[in-house]
């Protein structure tokens, strides 16, 4: 089942969920991304997906305020009460823009919302942006084991460019960075690719 995901742009109040989700999601790299820092940046782009969750115990405070009305009510009518619900980002992408180039630096879903198309969408989003701020084309690289985000990238005509011999750190060993470069993004074919998608 899809989640009911939400796209927008990041606001200074989630640098502290990001940094929270970011150990979550990059679980082979100890990153420590200063997102306070990232989101004020001109040169940075950071897109979010978020769901709404319902707040803890709030089921419980309705209960407990229903039958508080119903004591003193003398009314037989139902008490409404507005439901409310958090924000939770479940997923993001951030980019740095290098002169004509655009870099995705991040892209993640938090493990149970994968497999959603979610992953995909903040991917669009980012080469959209990149095509809209008149960018060339977008690099990026990622863990030879990530077959996940490498067909990802591939499925949008990003081809290997070449590779950094132990790049990342695994367990005891180290891992090789596989690099990618998208086609000309701003060709008509690319465009026409990348906006006949949903969004
Ligand atoms: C890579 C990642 C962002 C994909 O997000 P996602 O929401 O699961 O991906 P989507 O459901 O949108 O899938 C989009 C495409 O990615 C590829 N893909 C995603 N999951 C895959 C899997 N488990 N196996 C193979 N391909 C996969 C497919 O090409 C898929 O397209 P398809 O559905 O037409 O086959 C996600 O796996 C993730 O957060 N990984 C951890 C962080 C990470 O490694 N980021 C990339 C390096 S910076």
């Amino acid at each position: 089942m899809k989640a009911e995901a939400k796209y927008r742009n990041v606001v200074n109040n989630d640098a502290k969920e990001l940094s929270k989700i970011e150990s979550h999601i990059f679980t082979m790299d100890n990153l420590k991304t200063n997102f306070n820092e990232e989101i004020k940046k001109e040169s940075k782009k950071i897109f979010v997906c978020t769901i709404e969750k319902r707040k803890k115990n709030q089921r419980k405070f309705n209960t407990f305020i229903k039958n508080i009305y119903n004591l003193f009510s003398n009314t037989k009518n139902e008490l409404e009460i507005n439901i409310n619900y958090d924000d939770l980002i479940i997923g993001y992408a951030k980019v740095w823009i290098i002169l004509d180039e655009m870099h995705i630096e991040q892209i993640g879903v938090i493990d149970t919302y994968r497999k959603q198309g979610i992953g995909e969408q903040l991917f669009l989003l980012c080469v959209k942006y990149s095509i809209e701020s008149g960018s060339k084309k977008i690099l990026l690289e990622c863990r030879n084991s990530n077959i996940s985000a490498m067909n990802l990238y591939k499925k949008y005509l990003f081809k290997i460019t070449s590779i950094r011999k132990n790049y990342y750190p695994y367990k005891n060993f180290r891992e090789d960075a596989i690099c990618f470069e998208s086609p000309e993004i701003q060709k008509s074919f690319y465009k026409k690719l990348i906006y006949k998608k949903k969004n």
